[in-house]
Formats: C-alpha cells, structure tokens, sequence
C-alpha cells in the first residue's frame, strides 16, 4: 500500500504505460534525424516570416537564424525550417544531454504531471530536497566545506545571491577582486564584474571590482607572480576594503583559457591572509573536466568559500561553507525552478556522477581528446586558417583567421549555414568555441563536425 497518494499516483500503471508510448513514439519519430540536412524549400517563407517576427517583438534579430521544433536526436537539432544541425554549442553549455534525451524526457514528465509548474523557497517538492543533497555530497566529497546549497533561476542570480552573503560576512568591505575578462552575468551587479565595457555601457556603478590577470600558461611565474604583484597593490590602496574574489578557474566566455593551480594556490593565500572569501564561479565550468567542479580539478576543495553552478546543472545553485551563512531576511527568492526543471537537473547530475563520464578515463576526457586530435589535423593541414585547439575537456576552443574578429564571426554563420552550431568568446584574439553536448555526442559526430569545420574553412579562404 503506498504510503502517499503521490506514490501511488507516480507508481500507477497507467502512467507507466503512457510514459512507454510517449518514448516509443519519440524512438520513432527521432530515428528519422539522422544527419545534417537543409532546409525544406517549401517551409522557407513562413521560417522566414516566423523569424522576422521573433526579431520585431523581441527587439532585435537573432544571432544565429535558429528556431528549434521541439525534437532533436542526441547532437542533432531539427529547425523549424525542417534543417537539421550539430548543436556543438547546446544553448551556451546547458543542453549537455543533446536533445530529446530519454532519460531527460523521463524525468521531465515527472515533473510536469506533479502539482505545480514552479517549485519556489516557500514551497518545494521533494525532488529539490534530493537535488540540494546531491550537489551538496558531490561538492563536498574530496573535503570542501560547501555544504549548504541554496537553488536559483540562473547563473547571474547564484552569483549575485555569492556576492550578497559576502558581503554581508566581510561588511563594511565592498571591493571585490576578479579576472580580467571575466565573464560573470548580465544583472546590474555582474555587469560590473564582468570584464567587457559594451556590457555595461549606460549602466549605473554597483560595484567597485579590481582586475587581475589571468594565467598565462607560456609565462607561468611570471603570471603568477605579476597576479599576486596587482593583488597586494590593491589592497595597500583600499586597505581593508576587499570583500571576496571571484574566480572563474577556465574563463568560458573568453574562450576556455585554462587556469593553474599553483597560480590559484598563490592568489588564495593572499586572499586568506586579507580575510578576503574565496568565490568560484563553476556556471560554466560545472561538469567540463575529469571532475564535477572545476574546484576540484585544481585541488583547491580546502580553500573555496562558496561556489556557484549552472548550465549543465540544469537547476543553478549558490554553495557556501558554514561560516558564510546568511542572517535571516538576507535571500529569498519566489522561484528555484520549474518542477520539470528539478527533475531533470536530479536525472543529469547522477548520470553524470555514475555514467562514466567524469575521470581521467572517462566519457569527457575521451571525447576531449577525439576532438582535440582532429582539430589538431586540420590545423596541420591549414596553419593560415585554423589555430589551437584550447580548452579542457567538455570546453573546446580554436582560433581561425588569425583570431579576426569579423571573420570568425563570419565563419560562425558559415558553419552554422553549413550544419554546426558553435559560438564566438573572447576578443584580441576572437576565439570559435564548442560545449559538446557530452550526454548524447559519439565519436563518428565529432567526426562529421569536424569535416564540416574544415569544409568551412576551405569555403571561406
Ligand atoms: C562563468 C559564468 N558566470 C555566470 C554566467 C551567467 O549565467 P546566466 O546566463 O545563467 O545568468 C555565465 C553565463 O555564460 C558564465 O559563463
């Protein structure tokens, strides 16, 4: 007997079997994507019309002329203009399972025949209770302190909701330390974190924020040692002032630069010996290397403060050890996420925590390496085109033209006419990126995009 109506509910054959013919028909209609494909003439008008529309009420165009069916086939996206394409960008690293994912889809359907579209801080169901466990273990199992989890909408709001209970710690200091080009969100707040001026042209100052330069992995000491040099400077200059240092361990949206641990190592003692809280921004770097955090990758699991996630996470969350609890009144929020959401984010999480893909022989590692290899090939063969590949992991990169910024954005349009998304980062150079949607992605894809890469390069020479 099912000790809640909801067990019984959940439990009922009927759904089983409204589930297996909701899957089989997905298995059936799926199978009929299978590769690359061009738009169907006949739908080319009222695509074109659909798209206008979207550009006039959303106030302006689309980066890419992308909009989705609704189905998809693990890498493999349909538009509505019938194209298929390789989405190697997965909505800027959230999409990691691919599209239409069973398992996804399974999950989904859980939440969206539970009572309520939203769960939110006042009511929540039981599946935000396994999740904050889940991410609260994962974070904490090679000796982190971060236990606590809060769930937000976003990546912007895990790093605002971060900044919120530092300062409230360090109070009365209001000066925060980040990298240089940085890229932390689009609230008013991250706005001014983020280093990139055109995304805050017009706006208001919130927050004071000295830059330090990132790693350089051709001049090792001689970053380190000039981060730690710009470090102490400031801090002789606002004595006190410095409340946290946000890090992004692999800057994303620059275009995968990867960092050090030992640089790390020497900018945290810093911190540590200035009462400064160590904040780690993982909203893109959550589930791309051999580790689940990017924290954990570097070995830096004894020092971190607190920790946001998002993108791959599905459901975004701020983590934070004990002594950064926030005073009651601090944070609240009327949504964590939609039920689906909550489901899905528990579904992706322990996929990819038992399903192979974290370690040094893992899934993420393999696939890394695949590609890393073919690019490696066609840089070989095309040295004036193509330069790289960067990055880690699930986090791809390369420079083509010389890392021109009109031209890698031309070849972006190029490659996505040709089948494969992928997005710019960075500027000086403009770099062309990838966030493979690991869940759902073969070796014979990696094949296929990479063929087109090169087809797109020889196009555009
Ligand atoms: C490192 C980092 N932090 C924060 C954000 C903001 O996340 P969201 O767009 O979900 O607000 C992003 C988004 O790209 C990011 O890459």
């Amino acid at each position: 007997m099912a000790k809640t109506v909801a067990d019984g509910f959940f439990a009922d054959s009927r759904i089983k079997e409204a589930k297996k013919l909701i899957q089989d028909a997905l298995k059936e209609h799926q199978s009929q994507i299978t590769g690359v494909k061009s738009g169907n003439p006949e739908l080319k008008e009222s695509y074109d019309q659909l798209l206008k529309k979207m550009a006039e009420y959303r106030g302006g165009a689309l980066f890419y002329n992308y909009l989705g069916t609704g189905i998809g086939n693990g890498p493999l996206v349909e538009l509505a203009d019938g194209s298929v394409k390789y989405d190697f960008i997965t909505g800027i690293g959230v999409h990691y399972m691919g599209h239409s994912h069973p398992g996804v889809i399974d999950a989904q359907i859980n939440g969206a025949i539970s009572n309520t579209v939203m769960n939110g801080h006042l009511q929540q169901n039981t599946d935000s209770a396994k999740l904050v466990e889940l991410m609260s273990t994962q974070a904490c199992k090679h000796g982190a302190e971060v236990k606590n989890v809060f769930l937000t909408t976003s990546g912007a709001m895990a790093n605002e909701n971060a900044f919120k209970m530092i300062y409230q710690k360090r109070y009365p200091a209001a000066r925060f330390f980040a990298f240089e080009k940085c890229f932390s969100g689009r609230t008013l707040g991250m706005a001014w974190v983020t280093d990139k001026a055109a995304y805050r042209q017009g706006l208001p100052k919130t927050i004071d924020v000295d830059f330090i330069p990132f790693y350089d992995a051709l001049d090792h000491q001689g970053s380190i040692d000039k981060a730690v040099y710009a470090m102490k400077k400031a801090i002789t200059r606002f004595a006190g002032q410095h409340a946290g240092f946000i890090m992004e361990l692999i800057q994303g949206e620059n275009g995968s630069w990867v960092g050090n641990t030992e640089y790390f190592e020497a900018l945290i003692k810093v911190c540590q010996e200035n009462n400064i809280s160590v904040f780690v921004d993982e909203v893109q770097t959550f589930a791309r290397t051999h580790h689940l955090f990017a924290f954990q990758h570097f070995k830096l699991d004894k020092h971190v403060d607190v920790v946001s996630i998002g993108k791959n996470s599905q459901v975004c969350a701020t983590l934070f050890k004990d002594d950064h609890k926030p005073k009651p009144g601090l944070m609240s929020q009327t949504f964590t996420g939609s039920s689906s959401q909550i489901a899905a984010s528990n579904y992706v999480i322990n996929e990819i925590v038992n399903g192979g893909y974290l370690g040094e022989n893992g899934k993420i590692e393999k696939f890394h390496q695949h590609f890393k290899g073919n690019l490696e090939k066609i840089a070989k063969k095309h040295p004036e085109k193509l330069s790289g590949p960067f990055g880690i992991g699930a986090m791809v990169a390369m420079t083509v033209f010389n890392g021109d910024e009109a031209k890698s954005k031309n070849f972006t349009i190029k490659l996505f006419e040709n089948g494969v998304l992928s997005f710019m980062a960075g500027s000086s150079p403009t770099r062309v990126r990838f966030l493979m949607p690991i869940m759902a992605v073969e070796m014979k894809h990696i094949d296929e995009v990479c063929a087109i890469i090169e087809k797109t390069l020889i196009e555009l020479a």
